[in-house]
Parts: structure tokens; sequence; C-alpha cells
């Protein structure tokens, strides 16, 4: 059983650590081509990756993250982020991007179950699409995303991101036909 909770700027922290230095660190840093030398600090994390408004809720048609809270067999514990961004998209369309804490929690269902969750959240916002995009190496995320309602589309840059985005992300963060292009109509 998970939940979502709202995070707040102390929950930062523990998600570069997730992101950066956990046991999956290396597999996903590879796939994006970060060495060890060349991980984002936690500066940089917090001026250009994840910014203040996803954790105090400053700007929530920008994005907002939620910490994953799992609770199993009455012991409750923090295990994940999930969030999602919308400041680079065309109205009414979303992305979601989301990682465990760790290796130990993956494969039980409970990123799935966040996605499922965010998902109905957004909709009561208003949204309509929501977009995600992994690595086209990264099986199990593309298996949950699938799990969780996502089709794969050939992606469109000009249907999906604002204009002046569209040199910035519409190649993703894996490099020219690194990723899969994953869509969920609400
Ligand atoms: C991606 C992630 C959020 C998915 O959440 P999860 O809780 O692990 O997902 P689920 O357990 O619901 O589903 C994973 C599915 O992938 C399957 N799977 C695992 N490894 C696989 C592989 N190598 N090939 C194919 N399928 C695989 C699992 O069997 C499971 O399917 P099943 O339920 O039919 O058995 C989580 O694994 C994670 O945080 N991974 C590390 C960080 C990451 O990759 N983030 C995404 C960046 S885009």
């Amino acid at each position: 059983m998970i939940e979502l909770r709202e995070t707040t700027i102390k929950d930062r922290k523990n998600t570069y650590n997730w992101l950066y230095y956990s046991d999956f660190s290396d597999y996903l840093n590879k796939l994006e081509g970060i060495t060890k030398e060349t991980i984002p600090s936690y500066e940089y994390y917090k001026k250009e990756e994840y910014m203040d408004y996803f954790f105090d809720c400053s700007q929530p048609e920008k994005g907002r993250a939620y910490i994953i809270v799992c609770k199993n067999n009455g012991e409750i514990g923090d295990i994940g982020i999930i969030s999602y961004t919308s400041f680079h998209l065309s109205d009414k369309i979303t992305e979601f991007d989301i990682w465990l804490k760790g290796l130990d929690y993956t494969g039980h269902g409970f990123g799935t179950q966040a996605i499922q969750r965010l998902a109905s959240l957004v909709k009561e916002m208003g949204y309509e699409k929501i977009i995600m995009r992994p690595s086209k190496h990264n099986k199990r995320a593309i298996k949950s995303y699938q799990k969780a309602g996502f089709v794969e589309e050939d992606l469109e840059p000009e249907n999906y991101y604002r204009s002046e985005y569209v040199p910035k992300f519409s190649e993703g963060d894996y490099g020219p036909g690194g990723d899969v292009f994953m869509v969920l109509n609400l």
C-alpha cells in the first residue's frame, strides 16, 4: 500500500541522494552519460533540476513533487519521489518523473501505484495528457509505465512542447533515439 504525501523543502536532500547515490544510480547515470566525476552537485540540483517550487507548492502550475510513502505490516516509511512538471509543455499536458530510494523497493508495484495516484490527482487539476520519457534500455521503467496505462507514441515535439522549449527538450535526456516517448490520455 502506498500513499503520496506533499513534500517540504526538508525532503529535497533525500531525493537527491536517492537519485544520484543509491544502488541503481550507477545504472541510471550511465544511461544519461553521467560519470562519477560529473554527477550534478546538490547546489545544481536545487537551482536547475528540482527547484524550490517542487517542494514548497509555491508554483503548482509549473510543477510539484510528492513523497511516496509505503505502509506495510504496520510500518510506514518514505520510499521514493514522484513529480509532475508542466512549465515546458502545452496547455493541459504534464510530465511525470519518478524514482524509488533503492533497488529493494523496485519490483513490488509501488512505483506503478504512485503513478496511478498522481495521474488521478492531475486529472482532477484539469490535465488531459501525461508524458514520460524513459531510456529505451530501462525495461523495468517502461514495463511499469505500461502497467499504469501509458502507450508508446512517435514524438511530434510541437504537439507537446511550448514552442520556445522545443529546441531544449525535444531530444529528451538520453540523446537522439535514446528514449521511449510514452503518453497517458486521461
Ligand atoms: C521505474 C520505477 C519507478 C518503477 O517502479 P516499480 O515499483 O519498480 O514498478 P513495478 O514493480 O510496478 O513494475 C516493474 C515491472 O518491470 C518488470 N521488470 C523488472 N526488470 C525487468 C527487465 N529487466 N525487463 C523487463 N521487465 C522487467 C517487473 O517484473 C515488473 O513487472 P510485473 O509487475 O509484471 O512483474 C522503479 O523501478 C525505480 O525507481 N527504478 C529506478 C529509477 C528509475 O529507473 N526511474 C525511472 C527513470 S525514467
